[in-house]
């Protein structure tokens, strides 16, 4: 795999601060608003967004929706929908790696260049982190490895253990 590492970069902040392309939400399948990363999308980006995340429909697991981004800095929402965990062998890491693959197409199909992805199903959904910083690595480096539109990918870091975990996820370990 031949990406330069600068193109996977880590970032600790609140990702409705960030002022990328697009911004990844890890939504629950109903789309409609919930807590987490999620909650903190739609308040900072203002009540449009549940409006048009309404006319949507949902969205399965693993697969990826698109949506304005509204008050926030960024221009676009991909809202995907991470698998809950169980016990790894439910199918969680194939449809944790969908989440990034389906992501990533659709913003590459927008002509995005810069997108931020949140620890997606690391939180209410239980993932492990170490497992999920593995899986999000790779899914990138694999995608960014076969395109070179996308120039950078924010893997956002909300707190240290995250940030660890995506550290030594880059770092091969
Ligand atoms: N910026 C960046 N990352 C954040 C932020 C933020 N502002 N807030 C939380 N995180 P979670 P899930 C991190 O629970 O596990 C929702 O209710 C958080 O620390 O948001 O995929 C949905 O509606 C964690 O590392 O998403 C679903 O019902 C990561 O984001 C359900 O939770 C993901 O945590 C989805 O659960």
């Amino acid at each position: 795999m031949n990406v330069n590492p600068g193109r996977i970069q880590l970032v600790s902040d609140d990702i409705t601060r960030l002022a990328v392309d697009a911004i990844v939400n890890a939504a629950n399948r109903s789309l409609l608003s919930g807590g987490g990363v999620d909650g903190a999308i739609h308040r900072a980006a203002g009540p449009e967004l549940l409006a048009e995340c309404r006319t949507l429909g949902g969205c399965e697991t693993g697969q990826a929706k698109l949506t304005r981004a509204y008050r926030l800095p960024a221009r676009y929402v991909i809202h995907t929908v991470g698998p809950i965990w169980r016990d790894g062998d439910q199918g969680e890491p194939d449809l944790l790696a969908a989440c990034y693959r389906n992501s990533l197409r659709l913003a590459a199909d927008l002509g995005v260049r810069t997108i931020a992805f949140p620890a997606i199903s690391c939180g209410v959904y239980g993932y492990p982190l170490e497992d999920a910083a593995r899986v999000a690595v790779r899914e990138v480096g694999n995608f960014l490895a076969g395109n070179d539109r996308i120039e950078t990918v924010y893997l956002v870091c909300f707190g240290e253990e995250v940030r660890q975990a995506c550290q030594r996820a880059l770092q091969g370990g």
